[in-house]
């Protein structure tokens, strides 16, 4: 039986499991996916276990009834504005014969991981950026070179260690062991952005339900990422309180009516809404509806534009910005993105994979089909695969925590 990977996007609106099999080579199949509304979610991070445990189980469950098989392990997404990126260098003899070999990678991503972090901080991925082999930088692929000293120039990626833990516990709750967490963003990168878009510099911005993800990439490498606390759910938020009308109210009329440029909206539209304080629903002008979401909408790309200033990417992404997530779907949002930023701008639907079902192919699902995308190229071409299986990054983690407990 081929190999099988599953996807846990735990977001701040929707949980999304998907089951895929690996056939042949670097190609995945779809043989199943489930999908609950979030709970016990705020803002990316978990805040009620229960809750999200039980969120996690309906959409595994479903996932597992369709894929008519159970699942022992998982690929899982994490986000949330306690992650923080920081660049660091690592270096190592090259090992036998002078050539480096994969070995040679893992050391020096591991030599890499050796930065001072709080207690309350744990990592959760070295991302190389560029390797050097003696006096020849910035290669995206050292394997096989000659030279005496491998040198690695990375990005470490670390999380609030409760957050990371109360992820981890929802999911391994279902029996599920975590394979790897990885940072929402990257593998939102994975699944809407073109290998030429990645060579050129560009950015890829997962506006979901709670949060709203940065990855920039250049030359093919992550250059930066962040994630901050603003999402579709501050956009209904601003309506409901706008209009005074109830959430759900305002959801139903941003996905209906929503635009985030009122300019485009034709002045005479009006659309009705329940309201607080009245019996029966209220009339509003449609372009007051698009005039409370822009202003929000233009806030979310400022936060996102003064990011990308402030990790001197500034210039350095032709290629634009690729908007993906949920809330990447509001009409008039890309229009709004390109005014602001004068760089090209679109929306980013996931890859298509083998038997995929057309629901699966909408922005908000970027994640989950990127987590497939990233465990395939990661781990399955990067290695021998059972090996890995026997032990996992997440295993590998706690076995280092524990040496780390064990006196001198
Ligand atoms: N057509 C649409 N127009 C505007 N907003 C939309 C549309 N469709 C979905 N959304 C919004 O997208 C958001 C959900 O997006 P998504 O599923 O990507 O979020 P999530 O993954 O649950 O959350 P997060 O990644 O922030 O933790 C909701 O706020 C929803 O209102
Ligand atoms: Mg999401």
């Amino acid at each position: 039986m081929a190999d099988t990977i599953c996807a846990i996007d735990v977001g701040t609106t929707k949980v999304c499991a998907i089951i895929a099999e690996v056939v042949g080579e670097e190609r995945l199949e779809i043989v199943g996916y489930g999908r609950a509304a979030s709970d016990g979610m705020t803002k990316g991070v978990v805040t009620n276990v229960a809750a999200a445990t039980a969120a996690i189980g309906q959409a595994v469950e479903e996932a597992e009834q369709a894929a008519d098989r159970s699942i022992g392990r998982a690929y899982v997404g994490i986000a949330g504005s306690h992650i923080q990126a920081q660049p660091s260098k690592g270096a190592v003899p090259i090992g036998r014969n002078r050539i480096v070999s994969a070995e040679d990678v893992a050391r020096v991503k591991e030599a890499a991981r050796a930065i001072a972090l709080p207690h309350n901080r744990e990592i959760i991925h070295v991302v190389p950026r560029s390797y050097a082999v003696d006096e020849q930088e910035d290669l995206q692929e050292p394997i096989g070179m000659h030279g005496f000293r491998l040198a690695v120039d990375a990005q470490v990626i670390s999380g609030a260690t409760g957050a990371v833990r109360n992820l981890l516990r929802c999911i391994q709750t279902h029996g599920i062991e975590v394979e790897e967490l990885v940072l929402e963003p990257l593998a939102s990168g994975e699944a809407v952005l073109t290998e030429a878009e990645r060579d050129m510099g560009v950015a890829v911005v997962d506006m979901g339900g709670g949060t709203t993800d940065l990855a920039m990439f250049m030359k093919g490498s992550l250059w930066h990422t962040m994630v901050v606390d603003v999402g579709g759910q501050h956009l209904t938020h601003d309506l409901a309180v706008g209009l005074g009308a109830p959430f759900e109210a305002a959801e139903q009329l941003k996905l209906r009516f929503g635009s985030a440029l009122a300019s485009r909206v034709p002045p005479d539209q009006d659309v009705t809404v329940d309201v607080f304080g009245e019996n029966g629903p209220s009339t509003v002008p449609r372009q007051l509806v698009a005039e409370i979401l822009e202003v929000r909408a233009e806030e979310m790309i400022d936060l996102v534009l003064r990011e990308i200033k402030r990790s001197g990417y500034d210039g350095l992404a032709p290629a634009g910005l690729v908007l993906t997530g949920g809330s990447a779907q509001l009409p008039g949002l890309r229009e709004l993105a390109r005014q602001m930023t004068q760089m090209p701008v679109r929306v980013g639907i996931p890859a298509s994979l083998a038997k995929m079902p057309p629901d699966l192919r909408t922005p908000d699902n970027a994640t989950g089909v990127g987590l497939l995308l990233w465990a395939m190229h990661n781990q399955w071409l990067s290695g021998d695969f059972s090996e890995r299986r026997q032990r996992s990054p997440f295993m590998e983690r706690v076995m280092r925590w524990l040496k780390n407990l064990l006196p001198g």
